[in-house]
């Protein structure tokens, strides 16, 4: 098959698109043919060395994906060869840059249907994680004010449309260029981060979703209601801070929860949910793909067309 694989870790030049040898499958695996790979900041984090994600080489890179089943574990049931799935398989495991991927059958899920592969290959990693933060970890709950810390980005596109979805009142932060576009996707208010100090506002928040980290997730306290709580996706840097005024820090990593993607797959078959691709690369410039994600401005996702 054909795949990017990368035998070091360092910049974009590291990854190698090639011919590797298609996975072999476990039991509760099922083999998908991947049409489509979303890409992630995790991905050039592992390609970096992040060593959290330490792994052998050769690698594969990408844990998102939109395909259809090819082949089924002889321990699976209730999928079958031709089913069309999305999800995020195993960061321990190799990834999505590449025609087949092996994927625990209890990580998988039908894909929305009314979308195609390439927009279905952006929605798990990025969905999972705005839906875990703001339901499991934040108990969002209708009419809660919400701040939604780079909106216009993978997280944040779904975050927004989520919290809006569950009737909190939403604020995104994004630069000026993506105020109308967060608009458009239903956020209530948007603060320009070039123009205005969101940390200005009134201590009005009751959830803050912190993607950014360092001064953004420290001013957010400030904006926080005492008893609020600050959930995010790159970890609790000022516990102290959150202490002092009762504020609830969580930190995690989304999980691949079919449930989770079930609920969203039907938000977006319903319309209530727009998946957002800006840029769509073939397999063969995935380094290109995560020289563009790396810049850090990319708007909604970047995915790469597996198949034609
Ligand atoms: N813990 C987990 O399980 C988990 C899961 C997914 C992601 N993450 C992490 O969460 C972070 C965000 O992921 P992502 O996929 O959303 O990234 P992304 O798509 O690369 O985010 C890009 C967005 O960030 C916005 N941005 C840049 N600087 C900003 C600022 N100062 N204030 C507000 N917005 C700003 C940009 O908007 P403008 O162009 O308008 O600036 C752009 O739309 C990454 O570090 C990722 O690794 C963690």
């Amino acid at each position: 098959m054909k795949a990017v694989e990368m035998y070091q870790n360092g910049g974009p030049e590291v990854l190698k698109y090639e011919e590797a040898a298609k996975p072999a499958i476990n039991p509760d695996d099922v083999l998908v043919k991947v049409y489509a790979s979303g890409v992630n900041p995790v991905d050039y984090k592992v390609r970096e060395g992040d060593k959290r994600y330490a792994g052998a080489f050769p690698r594969i890179l990408g844990w998102d994906f939109s395909g259809v089943i090819e082949e089924t574990g002889s321990n699976v049931h209730g999928w079958k060869r031709g089913d069309a799935v999305y999800g995020r398989p195993d960061i321990n495991r190799n990834g999505t840059y590449a025609e087949y991927v092996a994927v625990k059958a209890n990580e998988i899920a039908r894909k929305p249907g009314s979308i195609d592969h390439q927009s279905a290959s952006g929605v798990a990693l990025a969905g999972l994680t705005a839906w875990q933060a703001l339901f499991q970890h934040g108990q969002l709950q209708p009419g809660e004010r919400v701040l939604i810390h780079g909106a216009a980005g993978g997280v944040g596109i779904f975050a927004i449309q989520f919290a809006k979805w569950k009737g909190a009142y939403v604020i995104g932060t994004a630069s000026g260029k993506n105020v109308l576009f967060l608009e458009e996707l239903g956020a209530d208010e948007v603060i320009d981060y070039e123009k205005e100090d969101f940390s200005d506002g009134p201590a009005d928040i009751d959830l803050v979703l912190d993607t950014r980290g360092g001064k953004v997730q420290q001013d957010s306290v400030k904006v926080l209601k005492p008893g609020g709580v600050l959930v995010s996706t790159v970890g609790i840097q000022f516990p102290d801070a959150l202490k002092a005024k009762d504020i609830r820090g969580a930190a995690f990593m989304a999980q691949s929860v079919p449930a989770d993607l079930d609920q969203i797959a039907k938000l977006i078959d319903s319309g209530a949910v727009i998946p957002v691709v800006s840029q769509i690369f073939p397999l063969r410039e995935a380094a290109e793909a995560q020289r563009v994600l790396e810049e850090g401005h990319t708007r909604g996702k970047i995915v790469l067309q597996v198949i034609e």
